[in-house]
């Protein structure tokens, strides 16, 4: 069989993207995913999720050749992008995924093929769990096979321009592997490409990550005390962000998605004597839905309201204008907390066409005559373009979106 230059294993919301951009300026790539309905999808000219751009992408990846597939094929480079979630007990990373992906790769590749790891992994993941696996079948790692780690950096809704322009930073054990590997990533990529050893790479990528998780906390926390206190804390931060060595970011109503609310997870179980902080960071933002809720009741009792089945949470996916629900603070507030909350919660999502809760509307009108409470836990671009049909509610605005509500609507922050 003839060798491609990268095969990209694992076709999700980065491997994709990835894949497409990479044969869209000219590398001759295959995308390998185990789920058939997913390459199915793929070979028959359609995108499997939604992020503007990517369809346009796509097409011009498949002018250029791109393949799909479900069995593995040979490559000099493999870039694997698989599912790295985290242990729930030991908050440890499960590296199954991307271990069973590099079996795969290990099965179909040829001498001096290079192995990427791309998936976000726990530092010293290569290491304990890659490194062996290669050594286990009589192969010399630097020699036989190459290990690299190249971790994506790129947010959900400005994907595209991102992986254009993101610096990016590659951990190899060997410099003439990194240059390597850069090449490939340097066809698309315009930013900076750090070239460091693994471990160092490892360790960058969940640091990143843990920082806007802590920062985060801070801000949730600064919330409430200011809230305690009758203080506004937007504009306390506002004001405070104005300092040039201050940038706190915005409190909200919890952290999702399968990055920031994940990998910080990975340093407290590895080390859970030194991460403290780090640890009730993950604790103060996953408290957030909650807390939530208590301001529902708050605000419930303060209006003389008592039909919880009339209050209705708009956004079920974690974050604006993407298709995404894992972690989602509005799944993790209706899965989890059954205070405060009428027995099948109504929820609305304009990026959500498929039923995925009991109590899920699918028209905005519909939900809205059904409620007199809107809770906003997300600030889909959806709702500014329809913000005239919010009338006559009280509006919980857990985003501090800074709409236009109708004047007949009473307005309350987080
Ligand atoms: N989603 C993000 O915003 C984001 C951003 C930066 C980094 N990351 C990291 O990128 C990695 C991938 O995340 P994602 O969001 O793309 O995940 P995803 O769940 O969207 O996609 C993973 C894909 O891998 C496939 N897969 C799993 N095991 C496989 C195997 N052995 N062989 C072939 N295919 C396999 C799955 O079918 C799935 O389609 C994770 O480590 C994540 O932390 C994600």
């Amino acid at each position: 069989m003839k060798q491609v230059q990268v095969n990209v294993v694992g076709l999700g919301y980065i491997g994709l993207p990835t894949a497409l951009m990479m044969a869209a300026h000219g590398v001759e790539v295959v995308g390998t995913d185990f789920k058939a309905t997913l390459v199915d999808t793929l070979t028959h000219g359609q995108v499997t999720f939604k992020e503007d751009g990517l369809e346009t992408l796509y097409a011009s990846a498949v002018q250029r050749g791109i393949q799909f597939s479900t069995a593995y094929q040979k490559a000099e480079i493999y870039v694997v992008s698989v599912p790295t979630p985290y242990d729930k007990v030991s908050k440890k990373i499960d590296a199954s995924y991307v271990m069973h992906a590099v079996q795969n790769v290990l099965d179909v590749c040829e001498q001096g093929a290079v192995i990427v790891v791309e998936s976000t992994i726990a530092p010293g993941t290569i290491d304990r769990y890659i490194r062996p696996l290669v050594i286990e079948r009589g192969l010399r790692p630097g020699v036989d096979v190459h290990l690299a780690h190249a971790p994506e950096r790129i947010i959900p809704g400005n994907m595209l321009s991102e992986l254009l322009h993101n610096s990016r930073t590659i951990g190899a054990d060997d410099p003439a592997i990194g240059e390597k590997v850069r090449r490939i990533y340097q066809s698309f990529c315009q930013g900076d490409i750090e070239i460091t050893d693994i471990r160092t790479a490892e360790m960058t990528k969940v640091v990143e990550n843990t920082y806007r998780d802590i920062n985060i906390a801070f801000a949730n926390e600064l919330l409430k005390i200011c809230r305690s206190d009758g203080l506004d804390v937007n504009e306390i931060i506002r004001i405070s962000n104005k300092h040039p060595r201050v940038n706190i970011l915005s409190p909200g109503p919890g952290v999702g998605g399968h990055c920031i609310s994940v990998d910080p997870w990975f340093l407290v179980g590895d080390y859970p004597a030194l991460a403290r902080l780090i640890r009730l960071s993950r604790e103060t933002n996953d408290g957030m839905p909650a807390y939530v809720l208590s301001r529902v009741a708050a605000l419930m009792g303060q209006l003389g309201l008592h039909n919880y089945a009339r209050v209705g949470f708009y956004g079920l996916t974690y974050k604006e204008n993407v298709d995404d629900m894992r972690e989602s603070p509005t799944l993790q507030l209706i899965e989890k907390m059954h205070d405060n909350l009428a027995p099948t919660p109504k929820t609305y999502d304009p990026m959500i066409s498929f039923d995925v809760v009991d109590g899920q509307y699918h028209s905005f009108e519909a939900f809205l005559q059904d409620i007199d409470v809107m809770v906003v836990m997300v600030h889909h671009a959806h709702l500014d373009e329809n913000i005239g049909l919010v009338q006559n509610k009280a509006v919980f605005d857990t985003r501090n979106c800074h709409l236009n509500w109708d004047a007949s609507n009473k307005l309350f922050e987080l």
